[in-house]
């Protein structure tokens, strides 16, 4: 009994200073197959979920509430996507960050190939009805980069605005970019580049752009500094508002992000002395878990309950999705 109350005590205490040193909430419940990098989600006509991720032929994971996950295979199985090993300088290398769309009846799927640290990078477009491995035609090069270049073609996101399409792009270099794309062939419809975001700090470490609409304003989703490296990564998610789809945008500050501007949504959170605590009262297994690390590479889409952020960050235990429904009622995004 007095064992049972110094435990509940303890739970308490914990879950108080948990509260206290965690004023961002934790991702909501996933399970199942859920080490991803750069998630992608989408829900096809019947409601199902799809989430593509970096990997491989790229990751498809499916699932019926959002919660529980399986992998189901990657979009181009067995290296199939040979067209990308140019880019990423060998076969069946990892395709990166996709991006899905469900339109009429069918996925369509923008992803980019390159190597560590290389311009010579190019972003892909794919489609299939059913979504399932092996099912996805080809659609070809939508755009690429060089090292003369002064930006990096990869990490597309597709925004729509009255109906006309745009792609965001970016990374490294010069920041994020925005081309204009033909709703009907899916690829650039002019030469036109714009600048939409650029760090001036830390290498000009931003990436991983994502526009999306709420009321009045777009807004641009960022990753900055350092991803992939597990728990020693420190990517973090930033964003600024625009009251058009190709900018200027502005951070919460006023600060253009061409100047380096971003308002911090979601970064590392629980502090390690909190997580070390945890590990030292070997009771409190629940709470240990809860550390996360370099959340980023994300994406936001309208959910029936909302927006929601979906993104990766990294635990103790590897890398995973992290799922959060976004409040933007002040005008600008909260992690709920
Ligand atoms: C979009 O692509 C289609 C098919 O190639 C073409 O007929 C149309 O003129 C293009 N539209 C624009 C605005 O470029």
């Amino acid at each position: 009994m007095v064992s049972l109350n110094l435990k509940t005590s303890l739970l308490f205490v914990a879950s108080a200073l948990g509260a206290l040193v965690s004023a961002v909430p934790n991702p909501g419940t996933v399970t199942g197959n859920i080490a991803v990098h750069d998630p992608t989600l989408c829900r096809d006509g019947s409601g199902k979920y799809w989430l593509f991720s970096t990997g491989p032929g790229i990751e498809i994971r499916t699932s019926t509430d959002r919660i529980a996950w399986t992998l189901v295979g990657a979009v181009f199985p067995n290296g199939a996507a040979t067209w990308t090993n140019e880019y990423t300088g060998k076969n069946n290398g990892d395709l990166w960050a996709p991006d899905c769309y469900y339109q009429n009846g069918e996925l369509l799927l923008y992803y980019a190939a390159s190597s560590f640290g290389s311009q010579k990078s190019a972003i892909f477009l794919a489609k299939s009805s059913s979504g399932n491995p092996g099912t996805w035609s080809n659609l070809g090069l939508v755009t690429a980069t060089t090292p003369s270049n002064d930006y990096n073609a990869i990490d597309a996101n597709l925004v729509i605005d009255n109906g006309q399409w745009y792609l965001s792009l970016g990374s490294f270099w010069t920041g994020i970019k925005m081309i204009n794309i033909n709703s009907s062939t899916g690829k650039p419809s002019s030469s036109s580049l714009t600048s939409l975001a650029r760090r001036t700090a830390a290498g000009g470490a931003i990436e991983a752009s994502t526009i999306y609409k709420n009321g009045n304003f777009f807004y641009l989703f960022t990753s900055w500094d350092k991803c992939c490296s597990g728990t020693s990564s420190t990517y973090n998610i930033r964003v600024g508002r625009s009251s058009s789809v190709n900018g200027p945008y502005v951070d919460k500050s006023g600060v253009a992000l061409t100047s380096g501007g971003g308002t911090l949504v979601l970064g590392s959170h629980d502090a390690v002395w909190f997580h070390n605590l945890c590990r030292f009262f070997a009771v409190l297994t629940a709470l240990r878990t809860s550390q996360i690390i370099g959340p980023g590479g994300q994406d936001v889409y309208t959910d029936a309950d909302g927006p929601i952020l979906v993104y990766h960050h990294y635990t103790s235990s590897g890398s995973s999705l992290g799922i959060n429904r976004l409040d933007f009622s002040s005008g600008w995004p909260v992690v709920v």
